[in-house]
């Protein structure tokens, strides 16, 4: 599903030139799923913007379902921190949104709205306005936004991380219980090794910027609720402390 080899992306401004990402490259199969962690400013956004096709690459390749990526894409949905809902509008309206914009007519908008607010719990948040709403219901508004548009791509740009520890854990299950019924190919942004570990089949870990790739944990034993309850689970989260910590040490020398 997404194949990028030696991706470098350089930001040019007037004066200044700054490498967000060099030498990056990854594969992921559809349906799974992959965690990207790794310090401040070391071009986890930048890399989603690319894979979303907002952002062109400098060097190297980036290929979506075997074709290079291209801007705007209908099948992928970004996903990101700030929810991005209308203030004037109802949780029901804001889900409807993604596609009234597209010109779908407003009542067949609004029966994908109810179906995608279901699905994530907040049906019964419909006819409140964003302000009414707690953080993790306006994301869950978010998220059923990006579902009314039937993504096969999901890329997740620390989408639970101004969230308190368990209402984080609640969209956590959500969002696996989600991915296990839909299979759809999912990449997570996150500076929460729990979450990685949690969500992530693979999980990338970056080096400080520009951000190169340090090190792949294999995760294929993930995909339960209980999996944080299991001595794998720890064991998985301090093999990704530890080379996180080992990574700053080189960085720092
Ligand atoms: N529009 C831009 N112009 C110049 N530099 C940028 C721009 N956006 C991001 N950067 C720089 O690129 C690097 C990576 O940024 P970003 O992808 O936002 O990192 P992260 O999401 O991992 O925190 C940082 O050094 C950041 O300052
Ligand atoms: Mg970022």
């Amino acid at each position: 599903m997404i194949k990028v080899s030696g991706l470098e992306v350089t930001y040019v401004n007037k004066n200044t030139r700054v490498t967000a990402l060099t030498g990056v490259g990854f594969t992921l199969e559809k349906g799974h799923t992959c965690a990207i962690i790794g310090p401040s400013g070391c071009g986890k956004s930048t890399l989603l913007y690319v894979l979303a096709g907002l952002l062109k690459h400098t060097r190297g390749e980036v290929n979506i379902n075997g074709e290079p990526v291209r801007p705007k894409r209908r099948e992928t949905a970004l996903i990101l921190q700030d929810y991005g809902l209308l203030p004037w509008k109802t949780a029901l309206q804001n889900t409807a949104l993604g596609l009234l914009i597209r010109g779908v007519p407003k009542k067949e908008s609004l029966a994908a709205a109810e179906e995608s607010m279901k699905e994530l719990g907040i049906w019964e948040a419909r006819d409140h306005y964003p302000a009414q709403l707690s953080g993790g219901q306006r994301q869950r508004v978010a998220i059923a936004r990006s579902l009314t548009l039937k993504p096969d791509l999901f890329l997740m740009d620390e989408p639970f991380s101004s969230l308190d520890a368990l209402t984080r854990e609640g969209l956590q299950d959500t969002l696996l219980e989600f991915w296990k019924k839909k299979k759809s190919t999912m990449v997570l942004v996150t500076h929460n090794i729990e979450e990685a570990v949690f969500l992530g089949q693979k999980i990338l870990i970056f080096s400080a910027g520009p951000g190169r790739i340090l090190h792949t944990v294999r995760n294929y034993e993930m995909g339960d609720r209980d999996y944080r309850r299991q001595p794998l689970f720890y064991d998985r989260c301090s093999l990704v402390r530890e080379i996180i910590e080992r990574g700053r040490g080189n960085s720092a020398q």
